[in-house]
């Protein structure tokens, strides 16, 4: 079945709620992005960016099975590896394929992004490979080592809000001003189209998984990587994971249509505003299931990270693999299961606080020894 027929129209909608202006323009809809795209986007980013190694636990299948849960394929779990990405996250592969696509002009007079972070930082890294300019707003609150990693990148930061959404009107009016091309942090073709090769790099390496697991923000990773996964074997079940703080995408499941929301999470880089029309429309097409973590589970996934993995997972990295280790996702005896790790860019100074703040593990997987 052609996936492009079902592209909605929700940005129109939206645009009959005044208030919600700068959603509005966020939200338009878009096509629904196909393999063909995914495909083209994975050879115009082989390269420039890393192909990730996919990792594997037998502690996760064994606490699994401790907890009374299902049996993993292999006594393993599978854990793609994209926080070890270029600039720690897989959105290195979204923004590297978007701003390949600016004209001559665009590119020129440069590009502004709105981010909590990770998207900020990708966007300014692909940007100074590309030799275009790049502005990224955040809210001022925004984690210290993503503002000084997005410079560090060469881009200019402008910190402006008490939220990320108060944020978005301080970027349109930067926009207008200095004629820059808004590039979006989720809601676009192009950057799902890149992350989607996330999916397809899965499928390379574990032809015969059954289940993928991935953090859902506004919902553009998750979209691509469905994409790349069910337009090549319908039979492989996805599911995402979404911050009880955050919900975006199943508030806008249940409404239809996307509504913003004010997240309140510890997983920053899942803290949406709000989901976008197209990955909505997208995950209405691909998605057989959301699911809700609270923060103290989720960051018990960074926690057993670091202790069992010796892999270094940010909260909104950590949600795919807490969300399996908690049992919350639907997996039968025997099947072969991959989460993917997006994202490793946590504040340093805070790991001790944040792991103090997790949920237990059961003291037989508790810390201090590596993974077999
Ligand atoms: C580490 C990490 N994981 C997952 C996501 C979610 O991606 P999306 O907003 O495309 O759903 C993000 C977004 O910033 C992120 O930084």
């Amino acid at each position: 079945m052609c996936a492009r027929d079902l592209a909605t129209t929700h940005g129109d909608r939206l645009s009959e709620r005044g208030p919600d202006a700068i959603l509005v323009q966020m939200t338009t809809a878009q096509s629904l992005v196909g393999l063909d795209e995914i495909l083209a986007a994975r050879e115009r980013i082989a390269g420039r960016v890393h192909r990730t190694p996919l990792l594997s636990s037998a502690t996760a299948s064994r606490f699994l099975r401790e907890a009374g849960g299902p049996r993993l394929a292999g006594d393993r779990l599978y854990v793609k590896a994209e926080h070890l990405q270029k600039t720690g996250s897989f959105k290195a592969r979204g923004m590297t394929n978007r701003i390949a696509t600016l004209d001559a002009d665009q590119r020129a007079r440069g590009a502004i992004t709105m981010s909590a972070g990770n998207a900020g930082q990708a966007y300014a890294w692909a940007g100074r490979e590309a030799g275009v300019p790049v502005t990224v707003v955040m809210a001022a609150a925004a984690n210290p080592t993503k503002v000084q990693a997005c410079r560090d990148y060469g881009a200019e930061v402008v910190l402006e809000g008490s939220h990320v959404g108060e944020a978005f009107a301080a970027l349109e009016r930067i926009r207008a001003e200095r004629g820059l091309t808004f590039v979006h942090p989720f809601e676009d073709a192009a950057v799902i189209a890149g992350h989607g090769s996330v999916g397809l790099e899965i499928l390379e390496d574990l032809a015969d998984v059954d289940v993928v697991v991935v953090g859902v923000g506004g919902g553009g990773l998750i979209s691509g990587v469905a994409t790349a996964l069910k337009e090549q074997r319908p039979g492989v079940r996805v599911y995402g994971v979404e911050p009880s703080g955050a919900p975006a995408m199943t508030v806008a499941f249940a409404a239809g249509e996307p509504v913003p929301i004010n997240p309140v999470t510890v997983a920053d880089g899942l803290a949406a505003p709000f989901a976008g029309a197209l990955t909505l429309a997208m995950c209405r097409r691909y998605l057989d299931g959301l699911y809700e973590l609270d923060d103290a589970t989720i960051l018990a996934g960074v926690r057993f990270g670091i202790d069992r993995m010796k892999q270094v997972l940010e909260p909104a990295g950590a949600a795919a693999l807490a969300a399996v280790l908690f049992g919350r996702i639907p997996i039968r005896d025997g099947e072969r299961v991959a989460v993917l790790a997006s994202g490793g860019n946590i504040d340093t100074a805070r790991i001790g606080e944040l792991i103090a703040a997790a949920e237990p593990l059961p003291t037989s997987l508790g810390g201090g020894r590596r993974d077999d």
